[in-house]
């Protein structure tokens, strides 16, 4: 049945950072089945990802002239490749800092600064945030970089709307990748504690959405922010105050 229904990116061009493993493997995966011709890349040199360090404006130029010698154009953009650093405030140190900043939010910019000039009207940016850019979450250079990435998202819809080019965020919750996998167990219970639908989430989750915003079937959808979450920060904190009382009901 499925193989009847047409498939939604069929002849975009679509650009997927981070693509080696976990979410943005998973992107490159779904958008190939979807007919996007795929350009997955990855820090690491991994088998099916072109070299891309996002921090590296030589590679985004070098990924540039690719592109436009091999395709001409550009119709998607996953901004998806993005680290984590489990410092607090008390122990975080300058260059952690900056390094996290520099993958999370600058590496974004540098993508949309060397794929827009080979946009037309229909185009479709999805930057990845996180849960944690739309609360307080402890990993402090973590979090301010994807909420500075909201800046960016915004900015960028704003500035890159009159050429009819989209730009949306998706943000996950605990989603079961490598990144995950690395943190301590009580990260794991407090986080499914919190979410609604009990459980957590895996690329799986998040695909179908990132599939919808680089599809013509958003053609009307941008500046939008969606978590992937669960429900997890729909509550703003106030989860355990509705399970407290129904424990005592
Ligand atoms: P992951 O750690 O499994 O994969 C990240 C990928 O990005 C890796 O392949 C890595 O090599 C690549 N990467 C790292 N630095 C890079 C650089 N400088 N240039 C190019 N590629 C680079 O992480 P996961 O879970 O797949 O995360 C994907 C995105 O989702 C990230 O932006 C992350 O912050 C975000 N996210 C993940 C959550 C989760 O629960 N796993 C929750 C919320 C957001």
């Amino acid at each position: 049945m499925s193989e009847l229904r047409p498939k939604r990116l069929l002849g975009k061009v679509v650009v997927v950072t981070g693509a080696a493993r976990g979410q943005g493997a998973a992107e490159a995966e779904a958008l190939t089945r979807e007919g996007a011709r795929v350009i997955a890349t990855d820090v690491t040199g991994a088998p099916g990802c072109r070299h891309l360090d996002v921090t590296s404006e030589k590679d985004w130029a070098q990924l540039a002239a690719h592109l436009r010698e091999a395709y001409g154009r550009v119709h998607g953009l996953v901004n998806n490749a993005g680290v984590t650093w489990r410092a607090r405030i008390d122990d975080i140190r300058p260059e952690d800092m900056a390094r996290v900043h520099a993958v999370n939010v600058t590496g974004p910019l540098l993508g949309i600064q060397h794929m827009t000039p080979l946009m037309r009207a229909g185009a479709s940016i999805v930057n990845v945030g996180s849960s944690a850019a739309l609360t307080a979450h402890y990993p402090v250079a973590y979090t301010t970089s994807k909420w500075a990435l909201r800046g960016l998202s915004a900015t960028a819809a704003m500035e890159l709307g009159p050429r009819g080019i989209r730009v949306n965020t998706v943000h996950p919750g605990f989603i079961e990748t490598e990144m995950t996998a690395s943190a301590p167990s009580a990260f794991r219970e407090a986080n499914l504690s919190q979410t609604p639908l009990g459980r957590t989430g895996t690329v799986d989750d998040i695909t179908p959405l990132i599939t919808f915003l680089l599809s013509d079937d958003s053609a009307f959808v941008t500046g939008a922010e969606i978590p992937v979450d669960g429900g997890l920060t729909a509550h703003g904190g106030a989860k355990p105050i509705s399970d407290a009382l129904r424990r005592d009901a």
